[in-house]
């Protein structure tokens, strides 16, 4: 694991903390949809105001393209971050550099905190420019990076400002880094990994690089459909990447080769459209008519699933095993939820899980904090789970 330094090795009191965060949270009509990153977030801010720092958050929002858009404002997430951190007053500066952030820094009294506005508004953020990363500098003491969510982008709030400043990682961070240890880093074997979704094709990487991590790799979602396949059993209408079948192959063909398992599914709920309500019918794989699609994993492949996880010590989670969004195509996934959670619950199995969808399935199942640890990440876990490095986690190096 990169070894980075934590806010336990700095003294932060009187000092400028500039703190990066990541406020990308869903918002709907100027209210926080999902608090979740907020909430996380929460727990570092606090500790840095509590120890007398002058915390200064720093986040991206959106895509605004480099220029100021008001519908990209971090404005509107002041009342949330308020209320995250049991309704202490968060300031607000309208630019993350300049004169009116530079202002508001100067301002800042010991254990108060001050949020500027989207970093995304200037073009020199995704750029890595160094001169906008030395501005931001400017405005701390130290830097201290809590946004593992966005730590794939080499921006200059993310990596080029790391340099810059004397860096380390807040608790969420540092709570991120040593859960994905635990799944792939340093792991306890047997190590299963789930992945879901719907093309083989975007995640590819994902699955060569965790077949060198994992002693079992279950797939579901559509992509399984492309595998099924590949082994020569015909899967009706069911979406698939015909042009993959021969990538896919070769991918099972080398599972063979270093004594992986691949666990596919055996049987499907198949459906003639995706609709909640549909009429569905559970079909061994080989079976499913020619003109039904497969839209979750059957019975028989859920309690397949639950035994490997019971032989396994280790689970990381990535994605759906069947159209979780609609029912009744969710209960696979649900189940499978489920059984990790019992397993977690039980002291038997390390679970940890990431990515939107699997986030909002495990939500969905009731079992969120059941798990280990479920990631805040979407991208920089795909990322991750890849086997990259993450350029705010490099930076972060020591
Ligand atoms: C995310 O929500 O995954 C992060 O905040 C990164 O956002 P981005 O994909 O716009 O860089």
């Amino acid at each position: 694991m990169t070894n980075f330094a934590t806010i336990d090795q700095v003294d932060v009191k009187n000092k400028r903390v500039l703190l990066r965060a990541d406020l990308n949270v869903p918002m709907k009509d100027g209210k926080v949809e999902d608090a979740t990153r907020i909430e996380r977030l929460a727990p570092t801010i606090a500790e840095l105001a509590d120890k007398g720092g002058r915390v200064v958050v720093l986040s991206h929002f959106g895509r605004p393209k480099g220029k100021p858009d008001p519908e990209e404002s971090l404005k509107p997430l002041v009342p949330a971050l308020q209320r995250a951190l049991g309704d202490r007053p968060v300031h607000f500066a309208g630019d993350c550099v300049g004169p009116e952030a530079d202002r508001a820094v100067e301002a800042l009294k010991p254990g108060e905190i001050l949020l500027l506005e989207n970093t995304r508004f200037h073009k020199g953020e995704e750029a890595n420019d160094t001169d906008f990363a030395k501005a931001l500098a400017k405005l701390g003491d130290i830097y201290v990076n809590d946004a593992f969510s966005a730590a794939h982008r080499a921006h200059a709030s993310t990596e080029g400002v790391a340099h810059l400043l004397p860096a380390y990682a807040g608790r969420l961070m540092q709570a991120e880094l040593e859960a994905l240890n635990r799944a792939l880093g340093a792991p306890e074997h047997p190590v299963a990994a789930i992945v879901g979704g719907a093309k083989v094709s975007t995640k590819l990487e994902l699955l060569q690089h965790l077949l060198d991590k994992v002693d079992f790799l279950i797939i579901g979602g559509a992509m399984a459909n492309t595998l099924l396949l590949a082994e020569g059993i015909a899967v009706g209408k069911s979406l698939a990447e015909h042009d993959m079948i021969d990538v896919a192959r070769d991918l099972l063909r080398s599972t063979n080769t270093q004594g992986r398992v691949v666990v596919l599914p055996i049987d499907a709920v198949v459906a003639s459209e995706l609709k909640a309500g549909v009429a569905t019918q559970t079909v061994a794989v080989d079976r499913v008519p020619p003109h039904q699609m497969i839209f979750d994993v059957g019975p028989r492949t859920v309690a397949a699933i639950e035994t490997r996880l019971r032989e396994c010590r280790t689970l990381v989670w990535n994605g759906p095993l069947g159209a979780f969004e609609t029912e009744p195509f969710d209960r696979g996934t649900i189940a499978v939820a489920r059984a990790a959670a019992l397993l977690t619950r039980a002291g038997k199995l390390a679970s940890i899980a990431g990515g939107g969808d699997t986030v909002a399935a495990l939500a969905a199942a009731g079992v969120t904090g059941d798990m280990t640890y479920v990631s805040t990440a979407g991208g920089a876990f795909l990322e991750w789970l890849e086997g990259r490095i993450l350029p705010g986690v490099a930076a972060l190096a020591r």
